[in-house]
């Protein structure tokens, strides 16, 4: 008789659950492979327009990866992975759990009963679970997401979409900031989406007084803005005219900048910084003044064949521009994550760089500098805006 397949054991377990709807979560630990930084995966069941995914999401050590799989295709992942990188797989049911842990040949399984624990919302039924479940609101009106009988139109729907999504990714990183109240900047608010929505779920949910201010340069917006605030009976938020440098940041707890132009998002983070803001979060537009340094300045002849094309030098510009500005905030005692926040399909400005305050920079302040300054020679780059405002 053969020794029983352990691995074929667990993904058995992992199919019956996906298929009856009884999976909680499943993960991947004990990471050995050759992928620099993987920590571990995590994985959930999802239903999209195409239906049931499993959705995987790799933990680097500072970003996120999340890839969806059909069922044969992500059996195939798991196996793969528990047979050669990964040493522990932990199933998560409705109604008990498998360890699975592996050494060298060796597999162990332990089953362990539960009881009373809920399968969670996929993302279909999160859809009916948004932060924002309730349409009839004016400033959903106001802003075209709602028509007059407060049901989201349909050519709105992508847009309610991706507020959602945003509140869903700034409120709990908001919530974790320590204090008696919350004061959050958004620079460049332009309609205010974002402060309206994420006022709205915040003073339901954050038991803390919520300030808002939407910083944003044309006076027309911020005007519309307040008188739909107030509509609202959105005491605590409001906008103010005026360019962001000239905005006084000081006691902001949260600093946000979601595609401020070009050189606005560095003024977002220097004003963040500045103010010594718990969180700085910004969503960079264009990179056009890293790119002009890169066509003007004389980059490292071997990137001569990339750079002429002009799609892959804007696609660099943007790469280094926002590498430049993750490490001057590391460099300023943040930690930084970099993660796509929004489907591509929205919009190609997709990435969030989110850091949070730690106190001290998360390696040596001289291996950060040397690392900026070796970026900057090889794409012959002179100075990054941000720089420069740091060094005022
Ligand atoms: C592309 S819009 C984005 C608006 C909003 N953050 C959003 O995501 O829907 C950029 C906004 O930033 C404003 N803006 C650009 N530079 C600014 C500055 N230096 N100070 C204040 N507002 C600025 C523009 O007027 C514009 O409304």
């Amino acid at each position: 008789m053969t020794a029983p397949d352990r691995i074929e054991e667990f993904l058995s377990a992992v199919k019956a659950a996906f298929m009856d709807s009884s999976l909680v979560r499943l993960k991947l630990g004990g990471y050995h492979g050759d992928e620099p930084e993987l920590k571990s995966v995590e994985i959930k069941k999802i239903v999209v327009k195409g239906g049931e995914r499993f959705s995987f999401t790799y933990r680097y050590k500072t970003r996120d990866i999340i890839k969806n799989f059909i069922q044969p295709e992500a059996i195939a992942l798991l196996r793969s992975g528990l047979r050669e990188a990964f040493r522990s797989g932990q199933l998560f049911t409705t109604t008990f759990d498998l360890m699975l842990e592996r050494n060298g040949d060796k597999v162990r399984l332990k089953r362990s009963e539960v009881a009373g624990r809920d399968a969670p919302s996929t993302e279909h039924n999160r859809a009916k679970n948004r932060p924002l479940s309730e349409t009839n609101k004016p400033y959903l009106q106001a802003l075209g997401i709602t028509g007059k009988d407060g049901v989201v139109r349909n050519d709105a729907q992508d847009k309610f979409r991706q507020i959602n999504k945003m509140v869903e990714i700034f409120a709990p990183l908001i919530q974790a900031i320590p204090g008696d109240d919350l004061r959050i900047l958004d620079m460049g608010a332009g309609k205010g989406y974002l402060d309206f929505a994420l006022y709205d779920y915040l003073a339901q949910t954050a038991e803390r007084p919520v300030e808002i201010v939407g910083v944003e340069l044309r006076p027309a917006l911020v005007t519309d803005g307040n008188a739909t605030a107030a509509q609202s009976g959105f005491t605590g938020l409001r906008f103010e005219a005026g360019s962001i440098m000239d905005y006084d940041a000081n006691g902001a707890d949260a600093v946000i900048a979601l595609h401020a132009c070009d050189t606005a998002t560095d003024d977002a983070i220097y004003k963040g910084i500045s103010a010594g803001a718990a969180l700085i979060a910004v969503a960079p537009c264009c990179h056009k003044q890293v790119r002009q340094q890169m066509e003007a300045g004389a980059p490292a002849p071997v990137l001569e064949g990339m750079l002429r094309h002009g799609i892959f030098l804007e696609r660099q510009a943007e790469m280094v521009t926002d590498t430049l500005r993750a490490l001057l905030l590391e460099l300023n005692g943040y930690r930084t994550k970099v993660f796509e926040f929004v489907s591509d399909a929205h919009t190609p400005k997709n990435n969030l760089i989110v850091a949070e305050k730690d106190g001290r920079a998360g390696r040596d302040q001289a291996a950060i500098l040397a690392q900026i300054a070796e970026i900057k020679a090889m794409f012959g780059v002179g100075q990054h805006y941000l720089e420069g405002l740091l060094q005022r």
